[in-house]
């Protein structure tokens, strides 16, 4: 397990931020790389056209290893919402067919697909809140061959309801469903593979679980989609974009694998190092043991909200790294307020409140927490 990591980031003693889930704070090193890609843009001279390519490259490859995939099927985005669009406009869906969601999924992950349905005259299945907490069973028996895509996370955002993904995955296989996976609150905190899920996007926000900058994000693109449809059609994405002098030799020709989908201004000289910071820190503690870390510290914080009374979702129905806990009679009015005041940051989503710790949070800030919270019951 990893000790705490707070020496690493700029967060006072008296602050406890266990709200990852809405936004991780920044390590030092990823606001310093942030900070040299501003000054490099004070003095556009020292930028060369290469310096176009070498950072996509890097965060690429970055990216891909997150996923166990490999560079060319990574394309750079700004959001997971820019992610599900570019899903939505390159996977077929007809009248008659169906997408598949959860109930109260993140917006990002249904919008585009309540869209598409529209445009094609296919319906939005939401999979509703199964009382035994069972998601893979009640999207399983949701499944069949009516469904054209099933547009899902790895857990659950407000309470952390974790979904088989092996299960799901080969069950869409069976049907023909396509797989579009939405690990904005999972990938950096849970291990996830392609090469066995085989879905068809996926698609992840960097400001979360990756500890990176706000407005960056990837999107990883099966083989058989790397031939898709881009939502830009900016000149970086297309072949022989590195000759600067002959841009207007205007080509129909992409650059290879998933970059066609790359959003335009991807090169940005200040997001990008950070995000690289941010993913090779996440890559040398090694996702496994950050996800062992996340599960102990919630652990505690689940037994401890236990003896005060408070419920969360069974530890194997549910993401180790996200906590949901529930009252007996409701959030109490105003608490994530009254516990921000004492500088206990959590957030309040549905019907339950979201602790979300990461590996800058220590023993002390878990003790604030409930010191915090016995007060205010
Ligand atoms: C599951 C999930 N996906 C995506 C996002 C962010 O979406 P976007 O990058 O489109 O703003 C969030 C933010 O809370 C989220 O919880």
């Amino acid at each position: 397990m990893l000790p705490s990591q707070r020496h690493l980031f700029d967060i006072p003693d008296d602050v406890a931020w266990l709200n990852c889930a809405y936004m991780a704070p920044l390590m030092r090193p990823v606001c310093d790389a942030g900070e040299r890609g501003i000054q490099r843009k004070r003095r556009p001279w020292l930028i060369t056209s290469r310096d176009f390519f070498t950072e996509s490259e890097r965060i690429r490859s970055l990216f891909a290893a997150l996923v166990n995939a490999n560079a060319d099927d990574i394309a750079i985005i700004p959001s997971a919402s820019y992610g599900a669009a570019v899903a939505a406009r390159n996977l077929p869906l007809h009248a008659g067919q169906r997408v598949l969601v959860l109930d109260e999924q993140f917006p990002s992950n249904v919008y585009a697909w309540k869209e598409a349905c529209l445009a094609a005259g296919s319906d939005l299945l939401t999979v509703r809140q199964p009382a035994d907490g069972d998601w893979t069973d009640a999207i399983l028996q949701a499944l069949d061959e009516r469904v054209a895509v099933a547009a899902l996370p790895q857990c659950r955002w407000t309470d952390g309801g974790l979904l088989d993904l092996e299960r799901i995955s080969s069950a869409c296989r069976n049907y023909g469903a396509a797989l579009v996976l939405d690990l904005t609150q999972s990938l950096g905190a849970m291990p996830f593979d392609v090469t066995g899920l085989r879905p068809d996007f996926v698609i992840s926000a960097c400001y979360k679980w990756l500890l990176g900058p706000y407005s960056l994000g990837f999107l990883y693109a099966a083989a058989n989609h790397q031939r898709g449809e881009p939502l830009e059609y900016n000149w970086i994405a297309r072949a022989g974009s590195e000759d600067f002098s002959g841009l207007v030799a205007y080509r129909d020709d992409y650059q290879p694998g998933a970059r066609r989908f790359d959003m335009g201004e991807r090169a940005n000289f200040h997001l990008l190092p950070m995000g690289i910071a941010a993913v090779e820190q996440i890559l040398k503690w090694g996702i496994p043991r950050i996800a062992e870390t996340l599960a102990s510290r919630n652990r505690e914080i689940a037994n401890r909200a236990s003896a005060l009374g408070l419920r969360c979702l069974d530890e194997k129905r549910r993401a180790g790294h996200l906590l949901g806990l529930r009252f007996p009679a409701g959030i109490p009015s105003g608490l994530p307020e009254s516990l921000a005041k004492r500088k206990v940051f959590v957030s309040a989503r549905g019907d339950a409140v979201r602790v979300t710790p990461h590996v800058y949070n220590t023993d002390e800030d878990v003790d604030r927490l409930f010191a915090a919270l016995e007060a205010l019951m």
